[in-house]
């Protein structure tokens, strides 16, 4: 039997990505053109520098998905996009190639929230089983969101603040690493001992909402404080610091939120996800504090922003009909 292929775009950001997937679950191709060396000397996206780039890439991704995964664009059954949440101008620049393909093709377009696509990439790994709870994860969002059925979303907790990305983002200026820091410093943090005993914000406290700014300040002031007395501080040792407190309080979060909301599955995604230290303290921890539900980390390659993801959560609109038509906008503060 024929299979459902769909053309994916994302371009929220800083990755201009085509891909190819077919039923939803295999990846046929997921060409992603990364943009971080034009932003790094900025040390953060500058958004004009993003537009620009994914209008010159946009064509160049969708021929190498095409070819490598061997498809002609008659062989396409829909195309879906990453519409919001995001950089609009960015945005608007995948919203405008898909629906050219769609129009052009005569195929369904689907919009796609880029957050959901996040949580739609943990099924490459396995169906979903609902209810589920996700952890979603990255430089603009830190949130647990609960599900009881495909497209249903509802944000249980939530950072007030910064994003957990966002405070990986800033500390590692501190640092010395250029943008984006979280990788770097997950690598770092291993390498070193949580010496500093950075606050774990919130973390008593009976919600399931998270903060990351304090943490940020707590941190910068040790460095400042350390240079304005001339002290050299271990690197690593405040990587590992910061790490634990990130990773203390999401775990802590996300251990309370399973007692109140039991879930079939919990689903690690989103760019932080990537996170060693996490993923390890979950794949520790939840087998043995909650033997019923599954832990799906959204692989490692997937994590960061990706076609294939809006590909995975596309096919799931496709299945239930939710297309857009040519009126189709780009949505910059997208909400679920
Ligand atoms: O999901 P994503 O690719 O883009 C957004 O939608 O925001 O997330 C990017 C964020 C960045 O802040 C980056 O520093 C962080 O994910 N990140 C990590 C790791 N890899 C990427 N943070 C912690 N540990 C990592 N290994
Ligand atoms: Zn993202």
């Amino acid at each position: 039997e024929k299979q459902n292929l769909i053309l994916a775009f994302e371009s929220s950001c800083d990755e201009t990505s085509v891909a190819v997937v077919a039923d939803g679950q295999t990846i046929l191709s997921n060409v992603i053109a990364t943009q971080i060396n034009s932003h790094k000397r900025f040390g953060g996206v500058v958004p004009e520098v993003a537009s620009r780039h994914h209008i010159e890439e946009i064509t160049i991704c969708i021929e190498d998905a095409l070819k490598e995964a061997n498809v002609t664009y008659d062989d396409l059954d829909a195309v879906a996009v990453t519409y919001g949440p995001g950089l609009v101008g960015a945005l608007l620049v995948g919203v405008n190639a898909a629906k050219t393909v769609a129009y052009a093709h005569h195929l369904p377009l689907i919009p796609v929230n880029h957050m959901a696509g996040h949580i739609y990439a943990a099924r490459f790994v396995k169906p979903f089983e609902f209810p589920l709870m996700a952890l979603l994860v990255s430089g603009g969002h830190t949130e647990l969101v609960y599900m009881q059925a495909d497209g249903q979303f509802e944000i249980i907790g939530e950072t007030r603040d910064d994003a957990a990305g966002e405070a990986y983002d800033k500390i590692g200026r501190v640092l010395g690493v250029p943008y984006p820091a979280g990788k770097v410093i997950d690598e770092m943090a291993h390498q070193g001992q949580d010496t500093f005993n950075f606050p774990r914000a919130m973390i008593d406290e009976d919600n399931y909402d998270f903060s990351f700014s304090g943490l940020k300040s707590a941190f910068i002031n040790t460095v400042h404080h350390a240079d304005q007395i001339g002290e050299t501080l271990d690197k690593n040792d405040l990587a590992a610091s910061f790490q634990a407190s990130v990773v203390d309080v999401l775990m802590s979060k996300t251990l309370r939120v399973l007692k109140e909301y039991p879930v079939k599955q919990l689903v690690l995604a989103g760019g932080v996800a990537a996170n060693h230290g996490l993923r390890e303290r979950l794949q520790a921890e939840l087998p043995t504090k909650f033997p019923n539900t599954e832990l799906l980390l959204a692989p490692l390659k997937l994590c960061g922003d990706n076609g294939a993801m809006i590909g995975a959560a596309g096919y799931i609109q496709y299945q239930h009909h939710q297309f857009g038509d040519a009126s189709l906008n780009a949505d910059p503060s997208l909400e679920f």
